[in-house]
C-alpha cells in the first residue's frame, strides 16, 4: 500500500502517514534487554512438542500475541484494518481496533470498523475509546453502539493524557475519570482493559483499577512507539515551535515497558483474575516470553504491525510467522513446554531494571 500520496483528510490519516515514515520510537529501550534467560542446553523437548496456545476471554487463541489498537474512521484505515484482521482470523490471534470515538461523530465511518468483525468473526476483538470521553460523559448510552459495531468481546479504554496535552486541540479533562469508568462497567456487562499508549502503568494505578474491578491492564510502557515524537512532527509540519519544544522535552516520558510489567504483575496476579497484556516496543518473538515471565499474560504490538500491513497482505502472514517462531525457539531454549513452563524458567534480572525493582519494593518470582 503506497500511501505517499494520499490526501491527508483528517488526524487518524496524518498519524497513520507519520507513525509509517518519521522516526517515532522512544529513544529509551523497553529495558527488556536487563532481563537474561538461563539457557537450558538440554532441553529434552522437540520443537514440536512447544506449545504456544492459550486463552483469551475464554477463546482459545495460537499464541499470546495481539494486534494492537491502531485503526479505523477512513477508507485507508478501512483496508489496513481489513488487512489485520484476516491475518488475526488466519492464526487465531486477538485484535483490537484503533478508538471508535469517530463513529460518534460520524455515523459514515462504522463500516471501516464493522469490516474487522467481517474479516475476522472467530476470533477476540477489543473496541477502543479515550478515557478524556469517558471522563467527561454523562451517561454511556453511547457505548452500546461500540459494542455492537463490531460484537466486541471487550471495551478497551486507553489512556492518553501526554498526548492530550501536548497538543493544542487536545482534551484537558482526566480527573473523576475512575469513577466513570466504574459507573461504565456496572453499565455494561463487557469485559474492560484499561490500556496505555506508550508510558506504562505503575503499582499505584494498577491498585486503583483492581480496585474498580477492570479485567485486562494492557500496560504499553516506554520503549517502543512515542505519541509524544508522533505530536512533535505534525508540530513541525504546522511549524509551532513551542508546541515542538514540548515533544522533545517528553518524548521518554513514562515508565519503561519491563518495569511496568513487573509494577502491574507485583499488584495483580496475587490478588484477582485480572489478565496482563505486556505492550509498548515489543518486537520480537524473545520480547514476548520476557513480557511473559515478567508477569504478562499476552503481549500486544500495534506499529510493527501497521509496517507490515502497508507492505501487504502476505508480509502481514509472514511477519506473524516469524515472530512465533521466535518465540518458539525462545521457548525450546529454556526448556518451556508450555507458557505455563516459560513462566517459571529462570532469569536473571541486571542493571537498571534490578535497581528500579529494588527502590520500589517489588519482588521477582
Ligand atoms: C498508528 C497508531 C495508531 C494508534 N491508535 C491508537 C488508538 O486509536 N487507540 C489506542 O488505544 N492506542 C492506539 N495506539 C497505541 C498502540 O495501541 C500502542 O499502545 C502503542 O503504539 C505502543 O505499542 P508499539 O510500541 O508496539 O507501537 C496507536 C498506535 C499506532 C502505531
Amino acid at each position: 500500500m503506497d500511501i505517499s500520496n494520499i490526501p491527508i483528510k483528517n488526524r487518524k490519516d496524518e498519524h497513520i502517514l507519520l507513525v509509517s515514515k518519521e522516526n517515532v520510537e522512544s529513544h529509551t529501550t523497553t529495558w527488556l534487554e536487563h532481563i537474561k534467560f538461563v539457557h537450558n542446553t538440554l532441553p529434552e523437548l522437540n520443537m514440536d512438542d512447544v506449545d504456544l496456545s492459550c486463552k483469551f476471554l475464554g477463546k482459545s487463541i495460537s499464541a499470546p500475541l495481539i494486534i494492537g489498537a491502531m485503526t479505523g474512521g477512513t477508507e485507508l484505515t478501512k483496508k489496513i484494518n481489513i488487512s489485520l484482521a484476516k491475518a488475526a482470523q488466519k492464526y487465531r490471534i486477538p485484535m483490537m481496533v484503533g478508538s471508535q470515538r469517530v463513529i460518534l461523530r460520524h455515523p459514515e465511518t462504522k463500516g471501516t470498523f464493522a469490516a474487522v468483525r467481517e474479516s475476522a468473526p472467530d476470533v477476540p476483538i477489543v473496541g477502543n475509546i479515550g478515557i478524556a470521553q469517558v471522563a467527561t460523559s454523562e451517561n454511556f448510552d453511547y457505548v452500546e453502539e461500540l459494542i455492537t459495531n463490531i460484537s466486541a468481546d471487550a471495551l478497551a479504554i486507553h489512556l492518553n493524557v501526554i498526548q492530550e496535552v501536548i497538543q493544542p486541540e487536545g482534551d484537558k479533562i482526566f480527573s473523576g475519570a475512575i469513577k466513570k469508568v466504574k459507573a461504565l462497567k456496572e453499565q455494561y456487562n463487557i469485559p474492560i482493559v484499561i490500556k496505555e499508549t506508550g508510558c506504562g502503568i505503575s503499582r499505584e494505578v494498577a491498585q486503583q483499577l483492581v480496585e474498580i474491578g477492570v479485567d485486562i491492564i494492557d500496560v504499553s510502557g516506554v520503549g517502543g512507539t512515542s505519541w509524544v515524537a508522533v505530536e512533535y512532527y505534525r508540530a513541525k509540519k504546522q511549524g509551532i515551535k513551542s508546541k515542538m519544544d514540548l515533544g522533545k522535552l517528553f518524548w521518554d516520558w513514562g515508565i519503561p515497558t519491563a518495569a511496568s510489567i513487573i509494577e502491574v504483575s507485583s499488584m495483580v496476579n496475587n490478588t484477582s483474575k485480572i489478565k496482563i497484556i505486556g505492550s509498548g516496543g515489543i518486537r520480537d518473538g524473545i520480547d514476548i516470553a520476557k513480557a511473559l515471565r515478567l508477569g504478562a499474560h499476552f503481549a500486544a504490538m500495534a506499529r510493527p504491525f501497521l509496517m507490515v500491513a502497508l507492505e501487504g497482505q502476505e508480509s502481514i502472514y509472514q511477519f506473524i510467522e516469524k515472530i512465533l517462531r521466535e518465540l518458539r525457539i525462545t521457548m525450546l531454549l529454556t526448556g518451556s513446554k508450555d507458557i505455563g513452563e516459560l513462566i517459571k524458567t529462570p532469569i536473571v534480572i541486571e542493571s537498571s531494571l534490578k535497581n528500579w525493582i529494588k527502590q520500589r519494593n517489588i519482588e521477582i518470582k
